[in-house]
């Protein structure tokens, strides 16, 4: 936090002495944490279970930041299991040695510490950090991540009056080693017991999440960081002026109603406008036969009373759904960092060098439940994925390109081929992905490394026609999209970062059985400018654990 101090204290001086331009010269802030990870009891829903904490609470801390900050946490692992932490949404531009999944990294053993340090290089906006091996994530250790814009890029709406993060998404009281067990023994999961906001299911509560004071403006960043549902999100007899969805600040459009798939991060603006009293605020299940939710109360300061008991009721159904986020726009005007400045303003005029075709499917493997992409599910290797190229050893630990661009047209469910699946992409091709679910159920989708243009969501299935409905002008740069049942998206991005990125279900039974892929992008120049090297730092383990070091990259 020094740092960021003497920072200031230099622009200050700067400023005064007239000469800003030399700013962007001075070394990026760095901010530090340490983390202790450990269980400990927590009973979100009133029953007793084991969390996961980080420094003893649940959900884990802010991290609060700024575009360009460099950010280190030293990870102390006090769990008797493996370990990783994952940024969702954060780019780890040149690298994803700090992307904290299976296939970059290996694993922060029980008893030792690992420090990751990466930068938030060209992004502002709301992200959440998540444990990301097994089915951690049920169990805590997740967290909000904001990275605010440098003092001197003007923000597209007057500073608010603070700032709040709202993590919001389904629960189980199953522990997260017993969900496993029936996954492992080819169970579904069964439906949630319950809704959080911020660890809180809201029942019974007095006390409130959040203040606001009379006729100020708050900023509120809601993520929706559960397993398995959409979540639809109101507050009682107030609006949202949607500002940011991941990372791009929107046309600021004002809403009653938020549905937020798993995954997502969504900024809003609410002013304290109403008689100074309690108000809910609301987020329930959308899409599910049943009907769960969690409220957490917003107190006006100096306000008198409850809050009504009269919840407001949701939308019903998906179209509604589709309809809101046709109405998200970016705001093209406004000015913010971003890490992709020629490609990110045209993309819509930029050929497509590729199309590659997702298609998810639920199926057996020996009589297994397993969720596929495209025929094939994904199993993790001992040996990361990314440390096996690095090495060259890649062929003794994974195939490239096991599934096709064009999926079978019919993938029967029986017939799933089980193994790492990492398709092979040419550094800095601009390609065009269509997920196309052909289920009932609703799907979210997530890439690490990238934000992309999601060009269209429409029933049905896609054909290259559907190109000509395409919004190539002002789509949100985003990191996550859903799929409406029956129905298709496309998005579009550059592979411009170099690494090994994950790109998978945010459904988490989903995601753990399979239906996720990394996509391996590497720069045949192996420099320095493309991509950093192998931390030293960085654990070891696999077939790459023996090996010399390989010739690391240079200028
Ligand atoms: C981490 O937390 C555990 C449990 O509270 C405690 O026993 C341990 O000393 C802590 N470790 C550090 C490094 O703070
Ligand atoms: C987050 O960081 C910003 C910029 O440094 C600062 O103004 C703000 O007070 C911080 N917020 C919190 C909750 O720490
Ligand atoms: C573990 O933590 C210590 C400080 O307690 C630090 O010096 C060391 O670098 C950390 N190790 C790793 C691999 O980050
Ligand atoms: C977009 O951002 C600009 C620049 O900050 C702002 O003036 C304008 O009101 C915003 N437009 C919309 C439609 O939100
Ligand atoms: C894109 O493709 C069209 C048609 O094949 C071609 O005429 C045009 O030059 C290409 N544009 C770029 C920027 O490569
Ligand atoms: C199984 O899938 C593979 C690859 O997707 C395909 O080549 C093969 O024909 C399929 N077999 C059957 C029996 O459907
Ligand atoms: C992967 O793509 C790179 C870059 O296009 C290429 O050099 C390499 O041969 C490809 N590898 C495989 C196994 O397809």
């Amino acid at each position: 936090m020094g740092g960021r101090k003497s920072l200031l204290a230099t622009l200050a001086w700067l400023m005064a002495a007239g000469t800003l331009m030399m700013v962007v010269r001075a070394e990026d802030p760095y901010i530090f944490f340490t983390w202790n990870v450990t269980y400990g009891t927590i009973s979100p829903l009133g029953v007793p279970q084991q969390g996961i904490l980080i420094n003893g609470q649940f959900p884990g801390p802010n991290i609060n930041s700024t575009t360009n900050n460099n950010v280190v946490i030293n990870v102390f692992n006090n769990l008797d299991e493996p370990l990783l932490f994952s940024w969702n949404g954060v780019q780890q531009r040149k690298n994803s040695w700090q992307d904290g999944v299976a296939a970059t990294n290996c694993p922060i053993m029980p008893g030792t510490n690992y420090t990751y340090h990466f930068q938030v290089k060209d992004q502002i906006g709301s992200y959440y950090y998540f444990p990301s091996l097994g089915m951690q994530k049920a169990a805590g250790g997740f967290g909000g991540l904001r990275i605010n814009s440098r003092l001197l890029i003007p923000v597209p709406f007057a500073d608010p009056e603070d700032d709040y993060t709202v993590l919001i998404g389904d629960w189980y009281t199953k522990s997260q080693t017993s969900m496993k067990k029936l996954l492992d023994s080819g169970h579904s999961l069964g439906r949630p017991a319950g809704v959080l906001i911020n660890g809180k299911s809201g029942k019974d509560e007095k006390e409130p999440l959040f203040t606001m004071k009379a006729g100020k403006t708050y900023r509120y960043r809601i993520c929706n960081v559960g397993l398995k549902n959409s979540l639809n999100f109101r507050i009682q007899g107030h609006t949202m002026k949607l500002v940011e969805i991941e990372g791009s600040h929107t046309v600021q459009n004002t809403y009653q109603w938020l549905d937020v798939h798993l995954g997502q991060c969504y900024s809003v603006l609410v002013t304290a406008n109403q008689e100074p009293k309690d108000y809910y605020m609301v987020a329930s299940t959308r899409f599910t036969k049943y009907d769960l939710s969690a409220t957490g109360i917003i107190r006006y300061e100096n306000g008198k009373g409850q809050a009504s008991q009269a919840l407001p009721e949701a939308p019903v159904g998906w179209a509604w759904s589709l309809n809101q986020f046709r109405t998200f726009r970016w705001n093209l005007t406004a000015s913010a960092a971003r890490p992709n400045p020629q490609g990110s303003y045209h993309y819509g005029s930029i050929n497509i060098t590729r199309t590659i075709k997702i298609v998810n499917s639920a199926g057996t493997v020996g009589g297994k439940l397993r969720y596929a992409i495209n025929g094939a599910t994904h199993v993790d290797s001992t040996t990361p994925l990314k440390l096996a190229e690095y090495y060259g050893v890649q062929d003794k630990v994974f195939k490239y390109n096991t599934i096709a661009d064009e999926p079978p047209a019919q993938v029967k469910s029986d017939n799933i081929t089980e193994q790492p699946v990492v398709v092979n992409a040419t550094f800095r091709n601009f390609v065009e992905i269509i997920f196309e679910n052909h289920e009932r159920s609703i799907q979210s989708w997530h890439l690490d490394g990238y934000s992309f243009f999601p060009v269209a969501i429409e029933p049905g299935t896609w054909s290259p026609e559907k190109r000509k409905n395409y919004n190539l002008l002002d789509a949100v740069s985003r990191y996550t999209i859903q799929v409406y049942p029956k129905s298709w998206a496309a998005i579009m991005l550059t592979f411009d970062n170099a690494g090994m990125w994950n790109l998978r279900s945010e459904t988490w039974e989903r995601r753990y059985l399979g239906q996720q892929l990394y996509i391996s992008v590497q720069s045949p120049a192996r420099s320095l400018r493309d991509e950093y090297n192998l931390p030293d730092s960085a654990p070891l383990c696999g077939i790459v654990k023996e090996l010399p070091n390989p010739p690391p990259y240079t200028v």
